[in-house]
């Protein structure tokens, strides 16, 4: 008779456990997102986001040296308007809070690796991720506008850019506009498939960026869609990007998973503020151990098939991997 499959001889202890291990995380995987505000408050504590602020640019300055000295070697960047407008003006300034932003990190920490958000949500007085008429949001009129957005960008100095705002063709609309002024080594890390997510909610505290009427049901997409999500990641990747993003991250490892098998491409997963909420949340009820949650849940990413973990638990989790 066929011996059964002793699977546990290679679990005997910690050194063979370590040997077969398949995937690891490393604090090169990790991208911190940071929230800069035009205000002088130095830093507005986000409450449904335990650790997580607002800074105005003088303390995005300051913190900027624990990220740097934890090895975190990206940081995201969302901006917050000071006056919003119908068309999200502030957002394609020169000196737009991301601008100064951007410059100011770069002046700081010449190797930290920036990248902008681009979307439209935080600076509208609607908070759409778009331009709107009526009850619609436009999307050519808007992927102009958020080309715009990612030249100014990268006129001061941004590493690279991620479209957040799921309009169709502003990959293409902001390869071209990058090319045309000189900025054709510029990246775009796509938001591909970005899913109209109820995870999001603490962000939009954070960012003050909810839609004032209706939902993003209309460009984001439908969470029951995995074909569909795969068509705009191969879309996306024709129309230029670089690296593909998958967001939120914990519900959509399947996503994850097609994407990096469908294109081989560097995949980023977004481990959203709702996500990073309920740990917390639970986390300070005593309910679970957070570390080994947070860590077990981002390992999940990384097997799935994500290459970069955008997380706000970036800082604790480099404390933690830098102990381990
Ligand atoms: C803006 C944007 C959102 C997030 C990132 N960029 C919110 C949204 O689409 O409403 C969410 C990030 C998070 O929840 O951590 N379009």
């Amino acid at each position: 008779m066929e011996a059964i499959k002793r699977m546990r001889r290679l679990r005997a202890n910690g050194t063979i456990r370590s040997m077969v291990r398949e995937n690891r995380l490393s604090c090169t995987d990790l991208i911190y997102p940071m929230f800069v505000h035009p205000g002088i408050e130095p830093m507005v504590p986000i409450g449904s986001m335990p650790g997580i602020c607002r800074y105005s640019l003088e303390a995005f300055g300051e913190a900027l040296a624990e990220v740097v000295s934890r090895g975190i070697p990206a940081i995201l960047l969302f901006g917050l308007a000071e006056q919003k407008d119908e068309f999200g003006s502030e957002a394609a300034t020169d000196d737009g809070i991301v601008q100064q932003a951007i410059r100011l990190a770069k002046s700081l920490y010449p190797d930290l690796y920036v990248i902008g958000d681009v979307c439209l949500c935080a600076y509208t007085s609607h908070g759409h991720c778009g331009i709107v008429e009526g009850n619609r949001i436009l999307n050519d009129a808007s992927v102009e506008l958020l080309a715009a957005v990612a030249l100014a960008q990268a006129k001061a100095g941004v590493d690279m850019v991620a479209p957040s705002d799921m309009m169709d063709g502003r990959v293409q609309a902001i390869r071209k506009a990058l090319d045309e002024s000189g900025f054709e080594d510029i990246p775009i890390m796509s938001y591909a498939a970005k899913f109209a997510s109820a995870f999001y909610g603490p962000f939009r505290d954070a960012a003050d960026s909810s839609p004032q009427f209706g939902d993003r049901c209309s460009y984001q997409m439908d969470p029951a869609n995995g074909d569909e999500a795969l068509r705009e990641i191969l879309a996306d990747v024709e129309e230029g990007a670089d690296m593909i993003l998958v967001k939120p991250a914990l519900a959509y490892g399947d996503i994850i998973y097609r994407a990096k098998q469908a294109t081989g491409m560097p995949i980023a997963a977004y481990n959203v503020s709702g996500e990073y909420a309920m740990v917390k949340a639970a986390a300070e009820a005593g309910s679970i151990d957070e570390k080994k949650v947070v860590l077990e849940a981002l390992l999940g990413m990384k097997r799935a098939g994500a290459d970069l973990l955008i997380t706000y638990h970036a800082l604790d989790v480099a404390c933690w991997l830098a102990d381990t």
